[in-house]
Order: structure tokens, then C-alpha cells, then sequence
């Protein structure tokens, strides 16, 4: 078959800058935009490299394709670059245009449901459905032209460090991350399910008994969970796990691939990353994924607030709740409707609302019933300058902090600086918490994880109490990874297994295939996922993980350019032998 010619393309519309003034050349690209004026017509010409300015002046030989042109046609045009009369600094090619000789419609377009540049008033529902023309912006083209570069480095950098790049399969069984499973349906054996994976945690232990040391995978793992700004359930790990090691040498390692990835943006990123303990993550910050660009820390008032006098604060204290405090500058910028719309925040996320003093012109007052001379003396005592605004939680500890720490992140926002990269590695999580729902002892992170040696002996009369060999590594308060060192000992998993009050009988019918390899020579190992969505959704500062996935799901779980998930028709369902309730 034969193929329509093309005109050999010189350049991308975006590389043209003054170095191609006089000569000849030929683009390709959609028209962006096409106003006239004067007798002349500019076309803004967009490729992936950007945009160009095309002009078609009186010489122009065929004037009767001007007419033709609409938004979003694709053309190829020749001609002449010249510099421009009135230079665009805005844009890389804003110094010159390109006089057009030869036009050549390559494909026409409907009008667009939107213009690709022209986002703000288009609602996210539209563009979802129309993807393929959102892409096509100058943001989503560079988006993923980090992602692209990211994932390349990533990948350089681990072969560096000698791992191997190995697949896991995607039809399996169930690993626990504590989301649901999206399951597969077996034709040929009904009523039998693959899983789809939540990660691919055994397979890359299973790697490591197999003795290949370091394995890397950048791969997609599935979880039907609730889904927020970071969260999709089809998302992507940069998944690594490594024998014979050491947790210092993983972080070491990880801060490199980390320092690696943000070079790709021109950030320079300072490894030996923080390191804290998870207890002092809650008790400072509130949160086990503090954001250190915010600079204030939860206060203990617990002690101080005896003094203020308040049955309402007393009954907490001696419920054996805690008050919780943390402190603001200028509090004059605190006004009744800012903090009326603080408690009421607090409310709504289950607190019962929100406790503040400050001094004002007419001296201390407070949302509660406190002497002003009480109020004097506290700040005075705890060195609170008069300026400061104090805000009180009183509640049982864990929801005190994590109030506090929800005021503290709403707070603390126009104090931050938004360029910082405050890196942090949350160390020493419990590995276990407790399922009050269920009634039983849950996995943090998941049931593979190993206890920390020295509390081995907490294991069955306080396991709650037991830290975990696990980390998380967090950025400027989002959870960019997770990992552990994993149990490689078979005794010492199924005592885990029980403790999580899975029975001998369903620890063997899930997990019998990976218990049993723990028998045949496991060496010690740990390992680590990175949120590679969530890594590129900082390095382009979009606010969402749908904005660096191509064709991502609504927060509904729904896939609005296929229209997935879809009904399928009745013989399918009788094939996989289903019947729908
Ligand atoms: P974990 O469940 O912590 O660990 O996941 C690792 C990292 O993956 C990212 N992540 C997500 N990103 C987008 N959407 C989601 N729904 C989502 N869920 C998780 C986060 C998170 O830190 N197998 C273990 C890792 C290990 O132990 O090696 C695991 O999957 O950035």
C-alpha cells in the first residue's frame, strides 16, 4: 500500500528561536489559535515542544485554504522565520514567526468541547471525558515529560546500584495492603478468582529467596479503596527490595533515587534525609506525615489548663483526656468569622470544637470562661509572646493530636515555604494496631513486616506496644513510600498470622505457597514502594495524582473517557458462570 507523502519536518514548532530566522522550513501541529487582522492571518501553531506563531500575508498563493482552517486542524506549514516586529517574551519562540509559503490541511477537527490551553473554565468531568484534547495543553505535555524523564532516571540509577528490573505477574492471588481486591474472574474455573495486585509484596520477597538479590519493578498495583487528591485505584510503585542489607543502607540508597528523580526539574535535593520516630510524629506534628515546611509543633497544655479553672477542661483531664495546644503569631489576624470557620472545621471532623485566647485591646480573652489574669499568667508561663493566638483541643490524646494536627495544617499554610523540600523518614511505626470494628489486632503496614528484635518478647502480652522494622518516607506532607524489613523466618510468620487471628487452616489457603518458600533457605531482606504518582505530582506541583496520569479515574472510580466500568453482555457473565444479584 502506498502512503500519503509528508513534508519532511525540519523542527518541532517549539525549538524555533532566532537561530532559524531566514531559512525555509517545515512544521506540523494543531492550530492553537487563528485571528486576522489587517489582511493578515496568525495562526499559533502547538506541537509537543510548543507553540508558533504563523502569519499568511498577501503573497500566500492559495488563500483559499485560510477559510478552511479551524481550531485544532492539523496542518504542515512551510515557509519562511523571520523575526518578529513585536517579540512575545512570554514565549521561547516569541522573537520570531514563521511567513507561510505552503499550507497543507493533514487533518480537520470539529469544534472542541474546550481549547486545550484554555483549562480554567473547563470542568474536570469534560475534560476526563475529552482526555486526548486536554493532553494536548503545554501543562499536560510537560507533565508527563517529567514522568517520562523520572522513570528514566529512576530506572538508570537502580541498574547503577545492580537491580534487576523483573516482572510480577498481574492475574494472581490477594496481597494484603489493606484496601480491596479488584478481582478476576476464571472462565475455566468458575466461581475462582485472580486478584489483581495491591503490590506486588510476596512476589518481590519471593525474589529475594530465589537469590536475585535487588529487584526493581516500576509497576502498577490496584486497590479499591476510598479515593482523595492522591489516591487512584490503578496507580504506580517504584517497587525495590533488597537481601542482606541493612535499613541504612536502603535509605541511602532511596535518597539517591530520590535526589535522582527531582534533577530531572533542576531541584537539587540534600540526602541524609530526617529521621523520627513515629512517636514523636504524632506527639509534635499530629500526623505520621508531618509537613516540616509548616514551623510550629502541638504543645502539651495538659498541666497548664488545670489552672484555668473550667469544668469543661477538668472533666477531660480527669477522663484521662489531654489538652492539646498549639500556638500562631498575630493574632490580630484572627478574626471572629476565621475562627468560627475553624470550629466549625474542627467539628466536622469530629472534634467538638475548637478552644482560643489572645490579647486584645481590651486585654486576654478567650472562647471559654477564663479570668483574663489567668490567661496573662499562662502565656507569661509558657513563654507565649502576647502577640500569639493559643488554640486548645481537648479530647482523648489520639484525637487531641490529631485535631491539633489538622488545625496545625490548616493553619500553617501561609507560613510555609512552598519552594522547601522537607524530606522525612517516619521510623519505628507500631506493627500493630488495634481493629476496634473487628475487634482484633490489625497489620499497620502488612503482615510480612518484622517486629524490631529486642521487643520480641512484647509480641503476645502487649503487642500493641511492639515497633516494627518499617519507614515511611514523607514529603512536605505527603506519603511518598513505604517499606520494612520482612520476616524471613517461617516460625516467626505464622505467629504473626495468629496474632492477626488468621487460623493455621486460612493462613495455609492464603498464603501457603509463600510460607512454604520461607522454609527453603529466605535471607534476611527489606524492602520499599515509592508512589511514583505522587513523586511526579510534587516535582510538577500539580495539586492532584489525575494530573500526572494519563487517563485516570474520577474520585467515583469511574473512567469517564470509556465509560468504565461497563455493563457486559448477559453470555460473558454465563461463560465466567455469574449471575447477577
Ligand atoms: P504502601 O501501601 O505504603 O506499601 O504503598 C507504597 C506507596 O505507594 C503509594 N500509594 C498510592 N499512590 C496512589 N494511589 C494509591 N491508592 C496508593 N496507595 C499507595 C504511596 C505509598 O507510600 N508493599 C508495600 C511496600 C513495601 O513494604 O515494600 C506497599 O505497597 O506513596
Amino acid at each position: 500500500m502506498t502512503e500519503k507523502k509528508l513534508l519532511k519536518r525540519t523542527v518541532y514548532c517549539g525549538k524555533i528561536n532566532e537561530a532559524f530566522v531566514d531559512r525555509t522550513i517545515t512544521v506540523y501541529g494543531w492550530v492553537n489559535k487563528k485571528r486576522e487582522l489587517g489582511g493578515l492571518t496568525f495562526i499559533d501553531l502547538r506541537d509537543r515542544e510548543g507553540i508558533l506563531q504563523v502569519v499568511i500575508n498577501e503573497n500566500f498563493a492559495a488563500p483559499q485554504i485560510i477559510k478552511k482552517i479551524g481550531i485544532e486542524y492539523v496542518l504542515s506549514v512551510t515557509g519562511n522565520v523571520v523575526l518578529r516586529s513585536n517579540p512575545n517574551p512570554d514565549m521561547y519562540t516569541g522573537k520570531v514567526e514563521l511567513v507561510a509559503e505552503e499550507i497543507e490541511i493533514l487533518a480537520e477537527s470539529r469544534v472542541p468541547p474546550f481549547f486545550p490551553e484554555s483549562r480554567t473554565d473547563v470542568s474536570d468531568e469534560l475534560r476526563f471525558k475529552y482526555r486526548y484534547i486536554d493532553l494536548r495543553s503545554q501543562r499536560m505535555q510537560g507533565n508527563f515529560r517529567i514522568r517520562s524523564q523520572a522513570t528514566l532516571k529512576a530506572r538508570n540509577y537502580l541498574d547503577r546500584c545492580g537491580f534487576l528490573d523483573i516482572e510480577t505477574p498481574m492475574m494472581t492471588k490477594s496481597t494484603p495492603e489493606g484496601a480491596r481486591d479488584y478481582l478476576v474472574p476464571s472462565r475455566i474455573y468458575k466461581g475462582r478468582m485472580f486478584a489483581l495486585p495491591q503490590s506486588p509484596q510476596l512476589f518481590k520477597q519471593l525474589f529475594m529467596i530465589s537469590g536475585f538479590e535487588r529487584y526493581y519493578q516500576i509497576v502498577k498495583c490496584f486497590r479499591d479503596e476510598d479515593l482523595r487528591a492522591d489516591r487512584q485505584p490503578e496507580f504506580t510503585q517504584i517497587d525495590i527490595e533488597m537481601s542482606f542489607a541493612e535499613q541504612a543502607e536502603l535509605f541511602e540508597i532511596i535518597e539517591g533515587l530520590v535526589k535522582e528523580i527531582f534533577s530531572v526539574t533542576g531541584k537539587v535535593v540534600q540526602t541524609g534525609f530526617r529521621v523520627m520516630p513515629y512517636h514523636e510524629a504524632m506527639d509534635k506534628y499530629g500526623s505520621d506525615k508531618p509537613d516540616l515546611r509548616i514551623p510550629f509543633e502541638i504543645n502539651d497544655f495538659t498541666e497548664a489548663a488545670r489552672k484555668f479553672n473550667s469544668n469543661i477542661l477538668n472533666s477531660i483531664i480527669e477522663n484521662n483526656g489531654k489538652i492539646k495546644g498549639l500556638v500562631f503569631p498575630e493574632s490580630v489576624k484572627y478574626s471572629r468569622k476565621v475562627l468560627d470557620n475553624l470550629n466549625n472545621y474542627v467539628r466536622e471532623i469530629g472534634g467538638k470544637g475548637v478552644i482560643w485566647m489572645k490579647n486584645t485591646e481590651n486585654g486576654f480573652k478567650s472562647s471559654l470562661k477564663i479570668e483574663p489574669a489567668v490567661m496573662e499568667a499562662f502565656y507569661k508561663e509558657n513563654g507565649i509572646d502576647f502577640n500569639d493566638i493559643v488554640f486548645l483541643i481537648g479530647d482523648s490524646l489520639e484525637q487531641a493530636l490529631f485535631l491539633a494536627g489538622k488545625i496545625r495544617e490548616r493553619l500553617g499554610e501561609p507560613f510555609m515555604d512552598k519552594e522547601k523540600l522537607e524530606f522525612l523518614w517516619v521510623v519505628d511505626f507500631p506493627l500493630f494496631f488495634y481493629n476496634e470494628e473487628e475487634q482484633r489486632l490489625d497489620s499497620n503496614h502488612h503482615p510480612f513486616t518484622s517486629p524490631r528484635l529486642e521487643e520480641m518478647d512484647k509480641l503476645v502480652i502487649e503487642p500493641t506496644a511492639v515497633k516494627a522494622i518499617a519507614y515511611d518516607l514523607v514529603l512536605n506532607g505527603v506519603e511518598i513510600g513505604g517499606g520494612s524489613r520482612r520476616i524471613n523466618d517461617f516460625n516467626l510468620q505464622k505467629k504473626i498470622f495468629r496474632l492477626l487471628r488468621l487460623t493455621d487452616e486460612e493462613a495455609e489457603e492464603k498464603f501457603g505457597f509463600f510460607l512454604n518458600a520461607l522454609k527453603y533457605g529466605a535471607p534476611p531482606h527489606l524492602g520499599i514502594a515509592l508512589g511514583l504518582d505522587r513523586i511526579i505530582m510534587l516535582l510538577t506541583g500539580e495539586d492532584s495524582i489525575r494530573e500526572v496520569i494519563a487517563f485516570p479515574k474520577t474520585t467515583s472510580s469511574l473512567c469517564l473517557l470509556t465509560g468504565s466500568p461497563s455493563q457486559v453482555p448477559g453470555g460473558q457473565l454465563d461463560e465466567l458462570g455469574i449471575r447477577l444479584k
